[in-house]
């Protein structure tokens, strides 16, 4: 972000009112200096975000989200970084230079004109000789003109097409290669897609940055090959039309998730609009980001066969542990949605998502595979392992029904299935509680120290100058990094406080490290003296580290002369440490 923007960026930040904007969403009320309401950005009944006007920042205690006004109106309304700084921008009466939100993108702009065009070429050799046998598969396949034309469906040919038209238009093959169309086998360039249907896949944004291509003249094995992955194309931050579906999940506050482009594309062009395509079963930490964010319950409608169904189990616990609510289907008779409208229509479609079931009554039946419930230690095995899918659940009714179900389908006494949950969760309980000091265990104090010598430099320019002058580094790379740009955010603007610095951080690979340093420490006042004590601490740390390394040095060497040298600097360092 060039600097004239920050600035800009800066001034609407500091024009607004982050108590006025946040209460403007969300109920808050007044205790001491902060504002206090329901944290929305997790599962919560009780006013664990705060709000601070002198600060201009929120946290939550319960779920660590913490940012500045921009990042709260981005994450409560879904909106892009540029879209939050337009909206907060005319909350304030500030009018912000024009196209402002679209200059983020212009970063790969020749690569993305690159990838529109092979869009269109592909589009185009549909309407060719070849492209007779493709439009017949895709005809064949259910798939009429609209759908074609709303997923721009193409088709690939062989010869190198495309690379020879790209380059003919000065497209260098350093850039074709770099966005995965061509690929180099011996000294020349060839298309990496020939003979196939073209999907192309969008980012979150709308843009073409890759393709999943189908073979369709005979079967062949690999059945679609995708673009690897490339500057622009990272498969674990996409879902498959995610930005068609968009509008729909926003308003239903419900998103389908299936396996295939082909799920996807068969429920949107009927009519179910509020569905994306994982492209596989895995789902990626991001990818669960995005749900998170999108803040809809999900209904998790994956393959009808056994690769399918352990995924669900897989991805349920993943949506499970990130509080994200969420519904399954199990499709019965059809392998996939696809083919289950092509069956049966779009209202029995409809009819099973709106008989979609709980993850717990997913795994009552999950569990009983490859079990013979007549045999007392399948049976045993089975509801254990039943009540145990129970631990992570809030929701009491929920646990009390389905064990009376247990109780009362296999004659088991209440009771007995009562005390084992309670022993199921009080486990979890204490492995909870030992992650929890493994993590603290992990944080070493010197590590705490330097967050927190990190925090206080965000917050105040004076301890940005301290820690040039008295430590200028510190031990871990993270953190080497973070001081680093704290610095230079600090030479650029002449001036640093928390709330202005988060908008920096937020384009930082270490975005989320930093946000963690923000949210964990209680930001008490801290003393000029206190701030060289722990810079104090840390410079000894390194130079002890120093002592250690030479130490080990002396050891491996046989040189006397070079084995005094090293000793002298030893003795140097330490008279520095004062010890
Ligand atoms: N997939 C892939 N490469 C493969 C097979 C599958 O990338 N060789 C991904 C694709 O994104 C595909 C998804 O996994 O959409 C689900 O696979 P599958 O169920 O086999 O695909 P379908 O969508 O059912 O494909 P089709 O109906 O065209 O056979
Ligand atoms: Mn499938």
């Amino acid at each position: 972000m060039a600097f004239i923007e920050q600035e800009e960026i800066n001034r609407i930040r500091s024009s607004a009112s982050i108590v006025d904007v946040i209460s403007s969403y969300v109920p808050l009320t007044q205790k001491g200096k902060n504002y206090f309401g329901v944290c929305p950005f997790h599962e919560d009944h009780s006013p664990s975000m705060s709000v601070s006007e002198e600060k201009q920042i929120y946290k939550c205690f319960s779920c660590g989200a913490t940012g500045n006004v921009f990042t709260f109106v981005e994450n409560f309304l879904n909106i892009s970084f540029a879209e939050a700084v337009e909206l907060i921008a005319s909350k304030v009466g500030i009018s912000v230079a024009v196209n402002f939100s679209k200059k983020k993108e212009i970063k790969f702009k020749e690569e993305n004109e690159a990838m529109d065009l092979a869009l269109k070429f592909y589009q185009n050799n549909l309407n060719t000789e070849s492209g007779k046998k493709a439009i017949e598969y895709l005809k064949k396949r259910d798939l009429h003109e609209n759908t074609i034309k709303d997923f721009s469906i193409g088709l690939a040919m062989d010869q190198n097409m495309l690379y020879k038209i790209l380059s003919k238009k000065g497209y260098s093959d350093k850039l074709l290669e770099s966005i995965g169309l061509v690929h180099q086998i011996g000294n020349e360039e060839h298309d990496l897609f020939q003979n196939r249907i073209m999907f192309p896949i969008h980012n979150l944004d709308g843009q073409v940055v890759g393709f999943t291509a189908r073979c369709y003249l005979k079967e062949e094995t690999p059945k679609y090959i995708n673009t690897k992955e490339t500057i622009l194309f990272k498969k674990g931050n996409i879902l498959f039309n995610y930005h068609r579906a968009f509008d729909s999940i926003r308003l239903l506050k419900e998103v389908i998730v299936v396996e295939g482009n082909m799920d996807a594309i068969r429920l949107y062009s009927v009519g179910i609009k509020n569905v994306v395509a994982l492209m596989g079963t895995s789902i990626t930490k991001e990818q669960m980001a995005i749900f998170k964010k999108l803040r809809s319950k999900v209904i998790l409608m994956l393959d009808n066969d056994s690769a399918g169904e352990n995924a669900t189990l897989t991805v349920g616990n993943l949506l499970e542990e990130n509080q994200i609510p969420f519904q399954i289907v199990r499709l019965s008779g059809e392998k996939d949605p696809d083919s289950y409208i092509i069956k049966n229509g779009k209202e029995a479609m409809e009819e099973v998502i709106k008989n979609a079931i709980s993850f717990v009554d997913f795994k009552l039946n999950y569990f009983k595979k490859n079990k013979n419930l007549n045999d007392a230690s399948d049976l045993a095995e089975y509801i254990k392992a039943v009540i145990d899918g129970l631990k992570n659940t809030n929701d009491i009714i929920l646990k009390e029904v389905t064990l009376q179900k247990l109780s009362n389908d296999y004659n088991i006494s209440y009771t007995v299935l009562k005390e084992q949950l309670g022993m199921t969760e009080l486990e979890e309980k204490k492995r909870n509680e030992k992650r929890v000091e493994k993590k603290e265990e992990r944080q070493s104090s010197y590590d705490k120290i330097c967050r927190k010598i990190l925090f206080y430099m965000m917050n105040d320019k004076e301890y940005v100058r301290l820690y040039q002058t008295k430590l200028g580094v510190f031990p871990t790379k993270e953190h080497r990094i973070i001081a680093n740009e704290i610095v230079y955010y600090l030479e650029k603007n002449k001036t640093i406080n928390l709330a202005d610095f988060i908008t920096y951080a937020e384009n930082m690979n270490l975005k989320d490290e930093i946000m963690a340093i923000i949210s964990n420490e209680k930001d008490l006042v801290l003393t000029e003296e206190e701030m060289l004590e722990l810079l104090a601490i840390i410079r000894k740390k390194i130079k002890k580290e120093e002592i250690n390394k030479l130490k080990a040095l002396i050891k491996e060497e046989y040189d006397v002369n070079k084995k005094m040298a090293l000793l002298e600097k030893i003795t140097e360092l330490k008279k520095e440490n004062g010890d």
